[in-house]
């Protein structure tokens, strides 16, 4: 009945306070003794605990290299220009995502062209790429958007039908199974945050994995000059230039965050399957209530949504009689739910960074500061984001 509803002035529906309920990431006396041995030792600018962890964490991966870098945004920065991006080049990139899936491109001179998520998994749309490719596009970014796997045999079939490198931003979905495979090795490469508000939290640090020695060894030129991870070079025009800052850019891992990196690792399967069981057993029970679907793989199957970064639902307007989101969502807070709000991150195409900004002073936004078109352009066509705000934050 409308007039028990708490937004009309009812009682509350949740009237106990939720406290403390959950702390992420879990640290233990185990993380803290490896932090300060290395503190103690001197070693927060060397890279022996680094060596170490991207061997566990290519071994947990399944993939031949892992390379640790200072952040998420400089790991994904490094795979773009492992796979060649350059002046004037596109790479497509859903909308729908942190800037740091894309603003990067900037600064190897390239340019993003943004594309429709799917509004199922809130990943890439497949059918939205094809008409976006042009002789200038590289790369495709796919982002697993808040722990959800993309369409990733379909983006696969069409990257290798026009040639182009694939790079996974798995920085919403470490560990996760998309068809029973690891996000991040099925594209050419992948590269994803490990900072602390991710499911693989180590404090700041980002990690770029793949099994391309070529690939791995432009990521290693690009911003590790240290000669522990140069030596490991075997691309032949490559070894001319090593000792050279050839990326002009120092993105070392620091050892305190490897070093959690490497207790975190051991335990980071367990823990989160803990998480899947407590999210799926949260939605379950929601199961055919109007308005509302999960936004979760098909439990049981193969793929799945690892640590549920940043869990959303799927909000469906239509089974409420057009009721909008923001409405919904101000019932649930009336309700007691604070954390009940629309959205997710804004459409990268509608920021004032991708359409207006003159980073360099080129005298014309930076997007199109290197294009032989205006590829704002774009933007617009077909359906681009008639989907956003149809979902939400629980
Ligand atoms: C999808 C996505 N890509 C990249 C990044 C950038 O990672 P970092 O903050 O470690 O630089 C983030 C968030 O931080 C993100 O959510």
């Amino acid at each position: 009945m409308k007039e028990e509803l708490a937004i009309f002035g009812g009682p509350k529906a949740v009237r106990t306070d939720p406290g403390d309920m959950f702390v992420w990431p879990i640290i233990t006396k185990e993380d803290e003794d490896a932090v300060l041995d290395v503190l103690h030792r001197r070693a927060m600018s060397g890279t022996d605990v680094t060596k170490l962890f991207e061997k566990d964490f290519s071994k947990w991966q399944g993939c031949e290299f892992a390379l640790a870098f200072s952040s998420g945004t400089a790991a994904i920065h490094a795979a773009m220009f492992a796979c060649k991006v350059g002046i004037g080049d596109e790479i497509i990139v859903p909308s729908i995502t942190y800037w740091a899936s894309a603003a990067q491109v900037f600064s190897l001179g390239g340019t993003p062209v943004f594309a429709e998520i799917d509004p199922d998994t809130l990943c890439l749309d497949p059918k939205d790429i094809e008409y976006r490719i042009t002789k200038r596009t590289k790369a495709i970014v796919v982002v697993h958007y808040c722990g959800h796997p993309a369409d990733m045999d379909s983006i696969m079939e069409i990257a290798k039908r026009h040639n182009l490198k694939v790079i996974e931003d798995f920085s919403h979905a470490q560990g996760g199974l998309y068809k029973g495979r690891k996000l991040g090795t099925i594209g050419d490469v992948g590269a994803t945050s490990l900072m602390t508000g991710k499911s693989f939290a180590i404090g700041e640090g980002g990690m770029l994995v793949t099994n391309n020695q070529e690939i791995y060894d432009r990521a290693i030129i690009f911003g590790h000059h240290d000669g522990a991870h140069t030596r490991e070079i075997e691309t032949e025009y490559l070894k001319e230039y090593i000792g050279l800052p050839m990326g002009r850019y120092k993105f070392r891992m620091h050892q305190m965050s490897s070093a959690v990196g490497r207790v975190q690792i051991k335990y980071y399967d367990t823990r989160t399957a803990e998480l899947r069981k407590a999210m799926n057993y949260f939605w379950d029970l929601l199961e055919g209530v109007p308005g509302l679907k999960a936004h979760r793989t098909p439990p049981n199957s193969d793929s799945n949504m690892a640590g549920w970064y940043a869990p959303h639902g799927l909000y469906r307007a239509e089974e409420l009689g057009g009721l909008s989101v923001t409405r919904f969502t101000e019932a649930v807070r009336a309700e007691g739910v604070a954390a009940c709000r629309p959205g997710c991150n804004a459409a990268l195409h509608t920021h004032g960074l991708f359409n207006t900004c003159d980073i360099y002073g080129h005298g014309k936004p930076t997007r199109i500061a290197n294009s032989k078109w205006d590829v704002r352009e774009n933007d617009g066509r077909d359906s681009l984001f008639a989907r956003l705000y149809t979902h939400l934050c629980i």
